[in-house]
C-alpha cells in the first residue's frame, strides 16, 4: 500500500514538506484507537532469532531508525510500532538552530536517493530532553514502569545523536559535544558522535586523529565517571580514504569507545542518472547511490579491526538482501533512512524476515 498509493501521493510534494506532513499524520493516527497496535502487528516482528546483545544492551531487532529522521525526538515512540529495533535522535546541538536556507531537500527518483544539506536544523538539546522525559529509554527505567512500558513501546532503544553548533568553532568544538553528552544522559541508551555531517563547514575536520581523539576521549573520562556508562559510537563519513579509516580503527582502539556507525552521507556524485541540475545540487547524497561504498567500508574497518568493534551498518539499504550484505561484511546492526522513504515500513520488516530466514 505504501508503494502503490503512500508513495506515489507524497512524492508530488516537497519533500521537507512531506517529511514534516508525516509527523503530524503518524501523530494523528496514533491516537485512533487500535493503530498503533494494529502497526505493530503489521510491522514488528518477535523472534527470538533477531535479538542482538551489544555494548551491554538487548535490541530487540537489529533494525534501527538512522539519524536525521526524528532529529528532535518528536515521533520515535509512534515510529517505534513501525517495527525498528531502535531510534537514533538527533542530531541535536547545544542550542537550537536554524539549518540551512530552504529549499535543502532533494528528491533523486530515478537513482533511489536523496541530497540534503539541512544543516542540522534542530530545537536544541533542551527541547529534545523535555520530550526524551515522558518517554523515558528502556535502560533507565524502572522494572515495574519497563513491564508496563514495554506493552507500548516494547524494547525500542534509543540512541542521541551529538554534534555541534554551525557558529561554533573547531576549537571549541569539544565543548558542545560535552553540552549534549552531559544533558543527555539519563534520557538515552546510546550515543553517536557525529563529526560526519557535509553540511556543516569544517566540521568532518573533526575526523582526523588529534582533534577526534580528544573529543573522543573526553567523552570517555565523562563517562566513565559515572556509576554505569553508556555506550558511545562514532560515526563516520563515507569518502574517507583507506589511511583514514586505519586511523580510525586505532581512535577506536585508543579511546575504547563502543563502536562505529558506517555511514553518514557521502559527497561523491558518480554514475547518476537524475536531472544534472539535481545531481549538482550542494549537499550529502544517501540512498542506492550509496550501496556498495558504505558496505565496502563497513567491511574494510571489520577485516583490518580483525573485528574489534561492533559496527552499525547504514548506507543505501533499499532491499532486504542491502541489509543481509551489510550484516555479512561485519555489520552488528543496521539503520535506514532513504530506503525508508522510498519503501515505507515494508522494509523493516522485509529485512527482519530475511535475518530470521537465513538465520543471521
Ligand atoms: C541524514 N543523515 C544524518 N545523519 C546524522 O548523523 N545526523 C543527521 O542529522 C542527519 N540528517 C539527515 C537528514 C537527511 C534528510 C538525510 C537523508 C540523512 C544521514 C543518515 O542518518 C544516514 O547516515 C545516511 O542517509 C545514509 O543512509 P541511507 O539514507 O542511505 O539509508
Amino acid at each position: 500500500m505504501y508503494k502503490s498509493i503512500i508513495r506515489p501521493l507524497l512524492f508530488r510534494f516537497d519533500p521537507e514538506g512531506v517529511h514534516h506532513f508525516s509527523f503530524k499524520a503518524i501523530k494523528f493516527f496514533s491516537k485512533v484507537p487500535g493503530f498503533s497496535s494494529l502497526s505493530r502487528k503489521r510491522y514488528k516482528l518477535q523472534h527470538p532469532a533477531l535479538k542482538r546483545h551489544l555494548f551491554g544492551l538487548e535490541f530487540d531487532n537489529p533494525v534501527g531508525m538512522a539519524a536525521g529522521f526524528d532529529k528532535d525526538a518528536k515521533a520515535f515512540a509512534e515510529f517505534s510500532n513501525l517495527g525498528f529495533g531502535f531510534i537514533e535522535i538527533g542530531t541535536l546541538t547545544p542550542k537550537p538552530q536554524e539549518g540551512n536556507p530552504k529549499t535543502r531537500l532533494f528528491r533523486l527518483k530515478e537513482d533511489g536517493a536523496i541530497v540534503n544539506r539541512m544543516g542540522f536544523n534542530n530545537g536544541g538539546v533542551d527541547a529534545a530532553v523535555e520530550r526524551l522525559k515522558k518517554n523515558p529509554p528502556v535502560t533507565e527505567r524502572s522494572r515495574s514502569e519497563r513491564s508496563r512500558s514495554e506493552r507500548s513501546r516494547s524494547h525500542t532503544l534509543i540512541g542521541g545523536n551529538i554534534g555541534k553548533n554551525k557558529t561554533t568553532p573547531n576549537e571549541n568544538a569539544v565543548d558542545d559535544y560535552i553540552i549534549c553528552f552531559k544533558k543527555l544522559f539519563d534520557h538515552v541508551d546510546y550515543f553517536t558522535v557525529n563529526v560526519s555531517s557535509p553540511n556543516t563547514p569544517g566540521l568532518r575536520e573533526l575526523q582526523d586523529r588529534k582533534p577526534l581523539t580528544h573529543i573522543l576521549q573526553i567523552l570517555q573520562d565523562l563517562n566513565n565517571a559515572k556509576p554505569v556508562r553508556k555506550p558511545i559510537l562514532l560515526k563516520i563519513a563515507p569518502d574517507l580514504t583507506d589511511n583514514q579509516l586505519l586511523d580510525i580503527i586505532g581512535i577506536v582502539e585508543d579511546t575504547k569507545i563502543d563502536g562505529v556507525i558506517a555511514s553518514n552521507t557521502t559527497i561523491e556524485r558518480k554514475d547518476l542518472k537524475s536531472d544534472i541540475t539535481l545531481q549538482k545540487e550542494a549537499g550529502g547524497l544517501s540512498g542506492a547511490p550509496l550501496t556498495n561504498r558504505a558496505t565496502e567500508v563497513i567491511s574494510f574497518l571489520h577485516q583490518k579491526s580483525n573485528g574489534a568493534f561492533p559496527i552499525i551498518g547504514v548506507g543505501g539499504i533499499m532491499s532486504a538482501q542491502d541489509a543481509i550484505d551489510k550484516i555479512k561484511a561485519g555489520a552488528s546492526l543496521v539503520q535506514l533512512y532513504t530506503g525508508f522513504v522510498y519503501e515505507g515500513p515494508a522494509l523493516v520488516r522485509d529485512i527482519n524476515r530475511e535475518i530470521i530466514k537465513q538465520g543471521l
